[in-house]
């Protein structure tokens, strides 16, 4: 069997309104991050919270990640949009770079991360 990456939940799955998003720290590849847990569509994704354009959170300016008609992220800094499903840049600034995904788990009412690069929460 191919080895199952460590789940780190993160909230009941009817927390995770669609076109919403929560925040959590976490270490990921032995850094201090922020992890973004969004629903679009239906479906939960997780990024690093980190602008490719310039290391800042995508809600650095402003209590948003979605966009004014919730169909794209948004960095608040200067406004690269990114598909919410890949995370890529639809922006001339940055076009095609990407958020770093991670690994999402939604069972049992329940959603988080899972993904080896993942360690323990840092609370
Ligand atoms: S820092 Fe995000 S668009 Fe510039």
């Amino acid at each position: 069997m191919p080895p199952v990456p460590p789940r780190l939940a993160l909230c009941a799955s009817a927390e995770l309104l669609d076109g919403r998003y929560l925040k959590a720290p976490i270490t990921f590849e032995g850094q201090r991050e922020e992890c973004l847990l969004i629903r679009f569509a239906g479906t939960a994704y997780a990024y690093i919270n980190r602008c490719v354009h310039m290391p800042r959170r995508l809600d650095c300016e402003q209590p948003a990640v979605f966009d004014a008609d919730g169909r794209h992220l948004r960095c608040s800094m200067h406004g690269i949009v990114y598909t919410p499903q890949t995370g890529t840049s639809l922006s001339a600034l940055c076009e095609g770079k990407q958020l770093r995904a991670l690994g999402v788990y939604e069972e049992n009412g329940e959603v988080g991360l899972a993904d080896f690069r993942v360690g323990a929460s840092q609370g």
